[in-house]
């Protein structure tokens, strides 16, 4: 892929209430403030609310990843314990990669904000050139756990063919090791 292409990021908001209109979705709109804080480089959101359902998430994702051409596609919701949370399991089975070090770093640094940061099942996949990345619902969480695993997320996305993302630096440093 042309590095400097305009990266697509797919904004995917997994919520049965808010697919059905019962209250606003307050989600999609906190993860576009923080991408539009942090990327200097071009972007565009690929933006979708759905429900609860795993074909439905299965199928956004792989539709995000494989069609929409998206090199990032956050998630907010659905990986917690309760019956109707799947987001995780949705994201591993469209997965061509697992990648638990996200999951695990996010758990531990809402750990200090949250006793409840271990309800979350989140993890981060990737598929064709795109990296699953899930959050959970809370919109506070969305920053806690973007800060967490940011840094490490431009170096990915170059690891994987997508185009090559920049941050502010006075907001977020992102980590690239030197070329030897
Ligand atoms: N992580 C952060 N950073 N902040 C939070 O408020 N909420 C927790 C946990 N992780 C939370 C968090 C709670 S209460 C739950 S139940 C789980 O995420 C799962 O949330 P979800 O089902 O909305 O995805």
């Amino acid at each position: 892929m042309d590095s400097r292409a305009t990266a697509r990021i797919g904004i995917l908001v997994v919520s049965d209430r808010a697919s059905r209109g019962e209250y606003e979705d307050r989600g999609g709109p906190a993860i576009q403030e923080y991408l539009s804080e942090v990327l200097t480089s071009p972007w565009q959101p690929v933006a979708e609310i759905i429900s609860d359902e795993q074909s439905a998430i299965e199928s956004a994702l792989i539709k995000m990843c494989d069609d929409e051409n998206c090199c990032l596609v956050i998630t907010t919701g659905g990986t917690g314990p309760a019956k109707r949370d799947v987001t995780p399991e949705a994201t591993e089975a469209v997965a061509d990669k697992l990648m638990p070090g996200f999951g695990e770093l996010m758990r531990y640094e809402s750990l200090k904000a949250v006793p409840t940061a271990i309800l979350s099942r989140q993890t981060a996949a990737v598929r064709t050139n795109g990296l699953i990345v899930n959050l959970p619902g809370q919109p506070r969480a969305i920053r806690e756990c973007l800060n967490a695993v940011f840094p490490a997320i431009p170096y990915c996305i170059d690891l994987i063919g997508g185009p090559f993302l920049e941050t502010d630096e006075a907001r977020l440093i992102s980590f690239r090791p030197k070329k030897k």
